[in-house]
C-alpha cells in the first residue's frame, strides 16, 4: 500500500539529487546565481556545505528569501552592480520541454530569476522528473504586471485564450513581487508555439516580465529513478 506523501517524498529525493549534482559543476573563483524555489533551496544548502568546505565563491540571489537563506548558511554574497557577469546560474523550474523552454515562477521570482540568468555564462536548471513536459501550459504562466494596469492586462491576455487569475495573498490581498508587482496567472493550456507567445505577452504595455524562458538554459539536471539525467538543447 502506498502512504501519504511517497510521491512528494519521490519528488524531494529528485530535486536533492538535481542540485546536489548541479553544485559539482561550480568552480573555485565562480561568480554564481542563486535561484529560488525548493530545488534551488537544495542547492543552495549543498553549496554552502562546499563554501564551509574552503571552496571560494561569492553568489547573487534571485529574491530576498533567497538572499535571507545564503546569508543564514554563510555564502558570501554580491550584486549585479559590482558583478555584472555570472559564471553559472543554478535554479528550478515548474515545467520544461524538450528544447529545454522553461515555464518559471511558481514562486514569484521569475523577473529577478530571468535577470540573472541572462548575463550567465552557464544556466543550469533542476528539476524533478515531474516538471519535464511534450508541451509546456498546464502550468498557469506567471506575468509580471505594473498593478495600474493589472485590469487592462488581463483582458488582453485573456483576448490571448488564457484563464487568468490576480495572485492573491492570505485574505484577499495581491501578492507583491519583490520588485513591487503583481503578478497575474494566466493558464494557457499547451503553448503551441511559446516564443510567438512570449512575444505577444512583451507587446503588451505594463507588462514588466513572463515566466517563459526561452533558449537561455544550456542544460536540465533532472533527478529520475534514482539517478540524475542530464538533458541539452
Ligand atoms: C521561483 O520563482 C520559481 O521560478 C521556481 O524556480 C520554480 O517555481 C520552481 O520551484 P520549485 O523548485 O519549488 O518547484
Amino acid at each position: 500500500m502506498t502512504s501519504p506523501g511517497t510521491e512528494n517524498d519521490v519528488r524531494d529525493n529528485e530535486k536533492q539529487a538535481a542540485a546536489s549534482a548541479a553544485v559539482q559543476l561550480v568552480e573555485a573563483g565562480n561568480v554564481v546565481g542563486l535561484g529560488s524555489g525548493s530545488t534551488a533551496n537544495y542547492a543552495i544548502r549543498f553549496l554552502a556545505e562546499r563554501v564551509r568546505g574552503g571552496l571560494k565563491i561569492i553568489g547573487i540571489p534571485t529574491s530576498q528569501k533567497t538572499k535571507q537563506l545564503a546569508e543564514q548558511l554563510g555564502i558570501p554574497l554580491t550584486t549585479l552592480e559590482e558583478h555584472p557577469h555570472i559564471d553559472i546560474d543554478i535554479d528550478g523550474a515548474d515545467e520544461f520541454d524538450p528544447q529545454l523552454n522553461l515555464i518559471k515562477g511558481g514562486g514569484g521570482a521569475f523577473l529577478r530569476e530571468k535577470i540573472i540568468a541572462s548575463v550567465s555564462r552557464r544556466f543550469i536548471v533542476i528539476a524533478d522528473s515531474a516538471k519535464q513536459v511534450k508541451r509546456l501550459g498546464k502550468f498557469p504562466l506567471p506575468v509580471e504586471v505594473v498593478p495600474f494596469a493589472q485590469a487592462l492586462i488581463k483582458l488582453r491576455i485573456e483576448a490571448l485564450g488564457a484563464q487568468v487569475s490576480l495572485r492573491s495573498y492570505a485574505y484577499g490581498n495581491p501578492y507583491v513581487t519583490d520588485e513591487g508587482h503583481h503578478i497575474l496567472d494566466c493558464t494557457f493550456g499547451e503553448i503551441p508555439d511559446p516564443p510567438a507567445l512570449a512575444e505577444n505577452l512583451r507587446r503588451i504595455p505594463g507588462v514588466v516580465e513572463h515566466g517563459l524562458f526561452i533558449g537561455m538554459a544550456e542544460m536540465a539536471l533532472v533527478g529520475k529513478d534514482g539517478e540524475v539525467v542530464q538533458l541539452r538543447r
